[in-house]
């Protein structure tokens, strides 16, 4: 049984610690730089792989170099990329991230493909043979807002498959867009800024029960350094981030999410599946890069 990651592609390019850019053509040395393959999709199809799932990735990227090494990364991982499709007009989606000393992750982001994906690129029998499909992104992927593919995403979980979904970008008018899947969706995990943006509570709790009354069995918002708070049909609670040392927050969402996923794919309750979730993002927040520290789930069980 597999997991379908479905969504946002991006290749990340990240370096610590940067505090400024330069003057003028000034080089600063840094301590590192690294090339992940991230997004709400390709990062949790690469954490859920280290996690031990079978992982199939669906999304466009270009076919560029940017494309190639997010492939070469990908199936160096496990995962399976026979869903990318690879786009002539559009290059690969990518980020570069000057991490700062205290972690910060400012961004310089290209949508790119991203916003080619359709329903067309998702094939016969994939979401109904998943045993959960992950919707990484369809605030940016949003061509997948088609009553075609909801149909298939409906009959999928008619079927057993669990649907998850998370969001990737902050921009207002995109995240409110991705509302129309609640109703398709079993668990949903936005972060704070989404949550409110799709709402318009800026109380967590509040919009976690608008967010709920829309459909999902749970709505999970992570809240950063301040954890999570996990909301079912049975109540809402909130889940301390575990205490660490932070390097770069970036993926931590994703890692959470792959916890999560890996947690239900187990047999785990969501209470106890938020708590592997948390437990993969405390790994990833200590180190650079969205994969960074993750390497299995022993180590993630460890910590409980
Ligand atoms: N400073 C931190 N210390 C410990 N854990 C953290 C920290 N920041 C984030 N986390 C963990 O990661 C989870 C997800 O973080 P966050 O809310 O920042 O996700 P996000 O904004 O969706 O990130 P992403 O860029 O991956 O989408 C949190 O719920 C928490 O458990
Ligand atoms: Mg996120």
């Amino acid at each position: 049984m597999t997991v379908v990651t479905l969504g946002a592609h991006i290749l990340d390019v990240l370096a610590r610690p940067v505090d400024r850019i330069p003057e003028g053509q000034d080089t600063v040395v840094v301590d590192r730089i690294r090339v992940t393959a991230a997004g709400a999709a390709a990062g949790t199809a690469v954490a859920l792989a280290r996690l031990g799932n079978q992982v199939v990735s669906v999304g466009a990227i270009g076919d560029d170099d940017l494309g190639d090494l997010l492939v070469t990364i990908m199936r160096r991982e496990g995962v399976d990329v026979s869903g990318l499709v690879r786009r002539t007009t559009d290059q690969t989606s990518a980020s570069i991230l000057p991490i700062r000393p205290d972690g910060g992750r400012p961004s310089f982001h290209v949508p790119g493909a991203n916003l080619t994906l359709t329903a067309s690129a998702v094939g016969p029998g994939l979401l109904a043979a998943a045993r959960v499909v992950h919707l990484g992104g369809p605030d940016v992927t949003f061509g997948l807002n088609d009553p075609a593919f909801l149909t298939v995403l409906d009959a999928a979980r008619a079927g057993g498959t669990v649907v998850t979904m998370d969001l990737l970008s902050n921009m207002p008018d995109l995240v409110r867009g991705a509302a129309s899947f609640l109703p398709h969706v079993d668990h949903f995990l936005p972060n704070e800024e989404q949550a409110s943006a799709m709402t318009g509570e800026d109380d967590p709790e509040k919009a976690a029960r608008a967010l709920l009354a829309e459909g999902p069995a749970s709505v999970v918002v992570t809240l950063g350094g301040e954890g999570s708070l996990v909301a079912t049909r049975d109540g809402v609670h909130r889940l301390p981030a575990r205490p660490v040392e932070v390097v770069d927050t970036t993926g931590c969402g994703d890692a959470y999410c792959a916890g999560f996923i890996t947690g239900l794919v187990q047999g785990r309750d969501v209470p106890e599946a938020a708590r592997w979730g948390t437990a993969a993002a405390s790994l990833v927040a200590q180190g650079l890069g969205s994969d960074a520290c993750l390497t299995g789930l022993d180590g993630v069980l460890a910590l409980l």
